[in-house]
């Protein structure tokens, strides 16, 4: 186009024409040049456009080619958020299942609108892999184990080793005021191997769509990513698996700096339970008393301890790697979907840690879900950042995710039907539909984020998801339509201000018809834009999980501000307990939301409707 204008301004067409041919024959030699050197790979399908640098980040697929050549350019295969993934059609009366769960979740738990978390059995199959991923014999060969499984087998064989360490006249506060881990001691409470450790032994029976060992391999983080499309960098990417948080987060508490074998020295205590993995056995065929067996079991096993009677629990943490919806079944009824831990009153005294927290309850708190990224070293970070940032970004705005049919009040279709719509070819869209498409690639989901200036984030079967820490990994700004898709969630590792680095866009107005998210998204000022995506790309230790076999130098990653979040709460509520207060349980639980986001429950707040319980 460029070249055309400079044409019309020549006086004299001839010579405008030599230019012109030489304009043309020179950036063709170049973009030769460049395609060799910078790809000595084979070129085919995805690497071949890749190499071709269209501009500013800002800028959209050059127009002129038909959008038929463009999509075979760039494959043709959908893919998709992990988040999003459909069953294997064969298994009917699984989904059967599911669908009266979900509808028994539905009414349990009370979505406040209907988009919110409907069709949220779905969710909840655990990825299929569709996906060979490098090495996977190797992984499978170390987890080989036999096939039976009961949940918590050896729950009564449960250790002891705790119960004379434990010095019930501590002095924590004199004991730890000189060294530097002062007020950051932890203790890792020993549990029986059933809660933990063999439910890994046996991971053929944690899922019956996904084979798990694969992800369950490498500490958690899953089987190395090859970076065959030059999406990732050469070492430390995984195709791990997002309900996988809970074995990552124990992995990297083994490095913790200030583990302490003696709990009254502890300001903290964790509890290395699975929950996620415990449940998800037991989600789709089972009864209640299956699905809380664990849970119960546990809850038992802790209150019996010297150190639950310390503080009645208060000083206990947990990661449970999934939605908190898992966990929180109100009745008794087979058909409701998922167990109580959640409920349990041994866990209402504990810091419950999940990927995405109820904002009607204050015992649950939200952190990030792992992505594929887990360095070793700060140096590693500072690298792709820096990449992040030169990244060309020829895309202005992408969505990767299935729609939600079943969903009244899901934007999905809305979003697909915006996105296909967009004029110049704006967006770009990855549809997962079935499992035939390519929909579990971690590396063109990546390669799409990196691309695209904004990433679409509605809610699907829940207000989360993964798609929007990989987005933020990949410098993509996102764009959120319900606040407890990430507002009210992860308030530890993310900036209060939330405009700082995403655009809000209600998902009311989407579903209405009444706005276009192209042009928001194109009456932000470009300098505004650049701001948001170096937000974006600081946050990115912030929501990375380093590997757990190591910890960053200076650089904080989310476990670091997990923990950190985890003391410092305790902490406060210790005082409060040594003062006679419970201010931190003074407030509705109901506007827990709201207290976590201003500091207090009363007062009107323009998402009070968003958060509304019929
Ligand atoms: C472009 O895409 C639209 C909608 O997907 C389709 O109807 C149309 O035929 C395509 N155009 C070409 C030239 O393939
Ligand atoms: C959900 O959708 C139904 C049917 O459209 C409607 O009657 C109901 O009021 C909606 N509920 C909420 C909370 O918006
Ligand atoms: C493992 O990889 C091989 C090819 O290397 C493939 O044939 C096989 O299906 C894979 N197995 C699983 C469980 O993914
Ligand atoms: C705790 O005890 C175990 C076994 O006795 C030992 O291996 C470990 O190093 C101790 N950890 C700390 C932090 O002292
Ligand atoms: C797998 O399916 C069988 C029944 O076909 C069921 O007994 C088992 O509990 C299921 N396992 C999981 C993890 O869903
Ligand atoms: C639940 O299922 C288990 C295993 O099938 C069975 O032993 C138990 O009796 C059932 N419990 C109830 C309350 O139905
Ligand atoms: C929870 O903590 C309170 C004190 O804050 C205590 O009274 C109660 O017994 C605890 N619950 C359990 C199950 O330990
Ligand atoms: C302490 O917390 C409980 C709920 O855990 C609440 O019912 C009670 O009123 C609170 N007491 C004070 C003094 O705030």
């Amino acid at each position: 186009m460029g070249v055309c204008r400079l044409a019309m301004d020549w006086p004299i067409i001839g010579k405008c024409r030599n230019r012109l041919w030489l304009v043309v024959l020179a950036s063709f030699l170049l973009w030769l040049v460049l395609v060799c050197f910078y790809y000595s790979a084979p070129m085919v399908g995805d690497n071949f456009v890749k190499s071709v640098n269209f501009g500013d980040s800002n800028s959209v697929f050059s127009p002129g080619n038909s959008n038929e050549s463009i999509n075979e350019l760039l494959g043709t295969n959908f893919i998709s958020e992990e988040t999003d993934f459909v069953k294997p059609a064969k298994d009917t009366n699984g989904r059967d299942l599911v669908v009266k769960n979900r509808d028994a979740a539905k009414n349990s738990y009370n979505p406040f609108t209907n988009f919110s978390a409907g069709d949220y059995g779905r969710e909840n199959f655990d990825q299929i892999v569709t996906e060979v991923y490098p090495n996977n014999q190797t992984y499978i060969a170390e987890n080989e184990v036999d096939q039976s499984i009961n949940g918590v087998s050896s729950l009564e064989n449960a250790e002891k080793p705790d119960q004379k360490r434990f010095k019930p006249d501590e002095k924590r506060n004199e004991k730890i005021s000189k060294d530097s881990c002062s007020g950051r001691y932890i203790y890792v409470h020993h549990l029986p191997r059933g809660f933990n450790e063999d439910m890994l032994r046996h991971c053929q029976s944690l899922s019956n769509w996904t084979n798990m060992c694969l992800f369950t391999a490498n500490m958690g983080l899953g089987p190395s990513l090859a970076d065959s499309e030059r999406v990732f960098s050469k070492t430390s990417w995984f195709a791990t698996n997002q309900f996988l948080l809970e074995v990552i987060f124990h992995n990297r508490m083994k490095q913790y700096k200030c583990l302490t074998n003696d709990s009254s020295m502890a300001s903290a205590i964790f509890v290395p339970y699975y929950a996620g993995l415990d449940v998800s056995r037991f989600l789709w065929y089972s009864n209640t008393s299956m699905r809380d067996a664990a849970s119960l079991g546990l809850v038992k096993w802790l209150r019996r301890k010297p150190e639950w009677k310390k503080m009645w629990g208060r000083d206990h943490f947990l990661v449970a790697g999934r939605i908190t919806w898992d966990f929180r079944r109100v009745r008794e009824k087979d058909s409701d979907w998922g167990n109580k831990l959640m409920l349990l009153p041994e866990s209402r005294n504990m810091t419950m840690l999940v990927i995405e927290s109820s904002p009607w309850d204050n015992n649950d708190f939200a952190i990030p879900y792992p992505t594929y990224f887990h360095p070793s070293s700060d140096n590693e970070v500072f690298r792709w950042q820096t990449r992040m940032r030169r990244q060309k970004r020829r895309y202005f705005f992408s969505f990767a995710g299935a729609p939600r049919p079943n969903l009244q009040d899901s934007i999905r279709t809305e979003i697909i039907e915006q996105c296909r719509a967009s004029v110049g070819r704006k967006c770009r869209l990855l549809e997962c539909r079935d499992r035939a498409n390519k929909c579990y690639n971690p590396s063109h989901l990546m390669k799409m984020f990196q691309t695209s200036v904004f990433c679409l984030q509605p809610p699907g079967d829940s207000f989360t998801r993964r798609s929007a820490f990989d987005s933020i990994l990949a410098g993509c700004i996102p764009v959120f339509f319900h606040p407890g898709s990430a507002y009210v969630q992860y308030l530890w590792h993310l900036p209060k201000d939330y405009t700082k680095y995403s655009v809000f866009i209600p998902a009311n107005d989407v579903k209405s018809g009444k706005v276009s998210i192209q042009n928001i998204l194109l009456r932000i000022p470009k300098a505004k834009v650049r701001a948001m995506r170096e937000e974006v790309i600081r946050l990115i230790p912030r929501v990375i999980y380093a590997h757990p076999r190591s910890r960053l130098e200076t650089l904080e990653d989310a476990f670091d501000i997990t923990v950190k979040g985890v003391l410092e709460r305790v902490e406060r509520i210790r005082r409060e307990m040594r003062e006679g207060k419970n201010t931190s349980y003074a407030y509705e639980e109901e506007f827990s939301w709201k207290y976590n986001l201003v500091g207090t429950t009363v007062g009107e707040h323009e998402w009070d409707p968003l958060f509304a319980r019929p």
